[in-house]
């Protein structure tokens, strides 16, 4: 996959100041979702630090259930706490995970880091087993990089 094209794109929403930022994070999630064939649901997660829960604040894909999840639970949870990346290759060797519909194979959290806090997440399921590689995760901290800068 070649992210070139994608940054740019990416570049130009964050750059949209007549847009909310819910509206130009919802933008980001669907170029995202609907150019990366692999990448079937995209959502960003913002962390209540007061009730240690995350918060679905926009995403691309299937509705889901899971619009609220508390630290540790899922990888969503877990990457809230751990502040780590985290690329799952297959999630039914997951003991601590999430489902949200039976056709994801495959997951990437991406934690998004605002003045050094980790404030919330980069979440994409796939329904490709193991499609992510070290580019991935390169695009997306790059990604929550940018989207930091509108937070
Ligand atoms: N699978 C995630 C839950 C969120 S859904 O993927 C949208 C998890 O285990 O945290």
């Amino acid at each position: 996959m070649n992210f070139t094209h994608l940054q740019s794109k990416i570049k130009i929403i964050i750059n949209s100041d007549s847009f909310s930022v819910n509206q130009r994070l919802t933008k980001i999630c669907e170029v995202l979702q609907s150019t990366i064939n692999y990448y079937d649901w995209v959502g960003f997660y913002f962390a209540n630090q007061e009730d240690k829960t995350l918060h679905l604040k926009a995403f691309a894909g299937e509705e889901t259930e899971h619009t609220i999840i508390p630290f540790g639970k899922g990888i969503c949870g877990q990457v809230a706490v751990s502040n780590s990346n985290f690329v799952v290759e297959d999630v039914s060797a997951q003991n601590n995970y999430i489902a949200c519909n039976i056709h994801v194979k495959a997951e990437i959290v991406i934690p998004l880091f605002k003045d050094g806090n980790n404030i919330g997440q980069i979440d994409i399921d796939s329904n490709t087993p193991n499609p992510f590689t070290n580019k991935d995760e390169k695009f997306l901290e790059w990604v929550n990089e940018k989207v930091a800068t509108i937070l």
